[in-house]
């Protein structure tokens, strides 16, 4: 058996698209298990002719493998799929010569984003439980997912029941956007035609993905699961209510694609060398000063969906080994090293003082988190440009025992290290 599930390990951004991308040169299959357009994978791709700019490509929906024309990517049955988002994202990589058909399998099961859904998510933002959600309608999709009312795939493919579905979830939820839009109401038929149509578009790609995945398991495939966001969003272990509304832990691979967890063979965490987040939310962390100003520049630190700065912050053991523990992480890749070259000390955060007492469990209650104070150590910095290194013995000595550090600090294998976005920047620890 041979499933790899990657994981955010911190609050999303961490650079999965790159490692996934990376790690697709050896696998058959890559499969996304939950989120929305919510996530922005960005992958670089080298010039297809010479003296031609890098080609960047960020993926919301489609997983990160589909520059790999060997490669299958499956959208699984735990995405909430914008099939707008999903369409214009076909285009472009289609626009871009990546062929499409026949490498793109999308769950049967997996529930639609509907523009009400989009509408009632900025509504909340509106109001006093305003979290900085992405917009994208995702929250109030696994709402109705849970309440039992949501849309699938798989209604799309029959004309009248999505007619009747989709007639009674938009009077229903007609009647709550009224109240908060004042007159403001969607219309029904221009709704149902307008998906009816995605129909066509959709068609050829819809099939029963887990059991397809079953089927690629018994003929010995390699499947990579790819997450999105990251561990500290999950709706369970996240710092709650400041999270996503699905399960990027390693759990929500088996739920989200339909395979047993006697499936999984390994799974990889994704952290950069620092810290992000974006939206509201504790970030004991966060460096609300000139240094994570600087953090934010050179990292390129806003949003790949909505471009939003990012809060910018020093690495978190605490956090991180929490991550750990609840993914089940055996080896992590750490990204944006580079982002550090410049810095004179870099800061790691490897307990927290509550009250004057020590702590070195992740506390996940939000008012204790926001009254953490974080216990540094402090690494001289190596000062030296590391995005030319090719093999990590290529990298600064003090960068190299940074990295050693954190393993160490860990109690977890480092085995990629990334110094810049490109597939050429990634170095193999052994
Ligand atoms: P939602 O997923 O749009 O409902 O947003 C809930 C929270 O998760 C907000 O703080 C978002 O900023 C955050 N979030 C959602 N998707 C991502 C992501 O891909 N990267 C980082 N943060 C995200």
């Amino acid at each position: 058996m041979s499933v790899q599930i990657i994981v955010g390990a911190q609050w999303g951004d961490e650079g999965k698209g790159k490692i996934v991308d990376h790690l697709s040169h050896s696998a058959d299959i890559v499969a996304r298990y939950q989120g929305g357009a919510n996530a922005g994978h960005t992958v670089i791709l080298p010039p297809a002719r010479k003296g031609e700019p890098d080609a960047e490509f960020v993926l919301h929906l489609i997983p990160s493998g589909i520059f790999h024309p060997k490669v299958t990517c499956v959208i699984g049955n735990g995405v909430v799929i914008d099939p707008a988002a999903l369409m214009n994202e076909i285009n472009q990589l289609r626009s871009a010569g990546i062929k499409i058909n026949g490498r793109l399998l999308i769950s049967h099961n997996a529930h639609l984003i509907m523009p009400y859904h989009k509408l009632l998510d900025s509504a909340r933002e509106q109001g006093e439980q305003k979290i900085g959600t992405t917009g994208r309608g995702i929250g109030p999709a696994y709402i109705d997912k849970y309440n039992r009312i949501g849309i699938r795939v798989v209604d799309l493919l029959d004309r009248d029941t999505l007619s009747k579905k989709l007639r009674l979830n938009i009077e229903e939820k007609n009647q709550i956007l009224s109240k908060i839009y004042g007159s403001k109401k969607l219309d029904v038929d221009e709704i149902i035609s307008e998906y009816q149509e995605f129909d066509k578009l959709i068609d050829e790609y819809v099939t029963d993905t887990s059991r397809f995945l079953a089927e690629a398991l018994r003929r010995k495939k390699k499947i990579l699961a790819e997450g999105a966001q990251g561990a500290l969003l999950d709706v369970d272990h996240g710092t709650y209510p400041y999270v996503t509304s699905s399960s990027p832990t390693s759990g929500g691979a088996c739920t989200g694609l339909g395979l047993p967890p006697t499936a999984i063979s390994s799974i990889m965490g994704v952290a950069k060398a620092y810290c992000t987040r974006v939206g509201h939310g504790p970030f004991p962390t966060e460096l609300e000063n000139e240094i994570g100003e600087r953090m934010r520049t050179i990292g390129g630190e806003f949003g790949a969906t909505t471009g939003r700065p990012r809060r910018c912050g020093w690495i978190d053991l605490v956090s991180l080994r929490y991550s750990i523990r609840v993914n089940g992480i055996q080896k992590l890749a750490i990204t944006k090293l580079d982002v550090l070259d410049d810095f004179g000390e870099i800061n790691v955060c490897t307990a927290y003082l509550v009250d004057g007492k020590r702590m070195d469990e992740f506390p996940t209650d939000v008012p204790t988190l926001e009254r953490v104070v974080p216990v540094y150590e402090t690494f001289k910095g190596w000062k030296m440009k590391t995005t030319n290194a090719r093999k990590f013995s290529d990298l600064p000595l003090k960068a190299q025992s940074y990295v050693r550090a954190l393993r160490k600090r860990l109690k977890t294998e480092i085995s990629m290290v990334s110094v810049g976005p490109r597939r050429d920047q990634t170095l193999f620890v052994r």
